[in-house]
């Protein structure tokens, strides 16, 4: 019998393209992920299977309530959590970009930018390294509306497909960086499942290829 572990999955656009990945990498066979349950255990694999906001899988990570967890980097960068990046996915591929009305200036002479975001601290870092002073006001959520309302002159966000910013007559003004959803560790969890773990990134790298 394989030692058991516990896998945090995210919840919400990500939640799917994992589930598809970990079927590649035949790490889950059959698994009825489409109910409403928190907690799945896959008794064949000994694998339970916790379904969480991206916001929060790190924190379980950390804990080391989960053994492993799938997020974005995004989520990560921002977050700056104790735990072991082990692998970059492949999927959930988007760019952390600068959005805003198209003519919009990033660099007004002197003047302090107001930036809308659900990232502070990718924000912060980011403008600090061209020298740009800002505000930052932290949203949770639909953060395209804030310049369009004048809460904010831009924003700071993921763009997957581009559709949500087209809707709302925004565009990209800069990109930050690209991101993907990438596969972590607890730290102290690493050490004690090593070889179960290692089996599974294997499993995970070859389903890369
Ligand atoms: C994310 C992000 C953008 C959108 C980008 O929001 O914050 O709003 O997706 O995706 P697109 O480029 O494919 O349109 P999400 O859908 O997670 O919801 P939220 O606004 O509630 O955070």
């Amino acid at each position: 019998m394989n030692e058991p572990l516990t896998i945090a999955l995210p919840t919400g656009r990500l939640g799917q393209q994992t589930i598809t990945f970990l079927q590649k990498a035949k790490i889950i066979s059959s698994l009825d992920t489409n109910s409403r349950k928190l907690k799945i255990v896959d008794q064949e694999q000994n694998i339970t299977y916790l379904f969480i906001k991206p916001t929060d899988i790190a924190t379980y990570v950390e804990k080391g309530v989960a053994d492993l967890g799938i997020v974005g980097k995004d989520t990560l960068l921002e977050q700056n959590k104790q735990v072991y990046e082990l692998l970059p996915l492949g999927i959930g591929q988007c760019i952390i970009a600068i959005a805003g009305f198209k003519n919009t200036i990033l660099k007004p002479s002197k003047e302090t930018l107001i930036v809308a975001s659900k990232y502070p601290n990718i924000t912060k870092t980011y403008f600090k390294s061209i020298n740009q002073p800002i505000q930052t006001i932290y949203l949770n959520g639909s953060v395209e509306l804030a310049p369009l309302m004048g809460l904010s002159d831009v924003i700071v966000d993921i763009v997957e497909t581009g559709s949500t910013l087209k809707a709302n007559n925004l565009a990209v003004l800069e990109t930050v960086m690209t991101v993907e959803a990438t596969l972590i560790a607890s730290k102290t969890n690493y050490q004690f499942k090593y070889e179960r773990i290692i089996q599974l990134l294997s499993k995970m790298k070859e389903a890369l290829l």
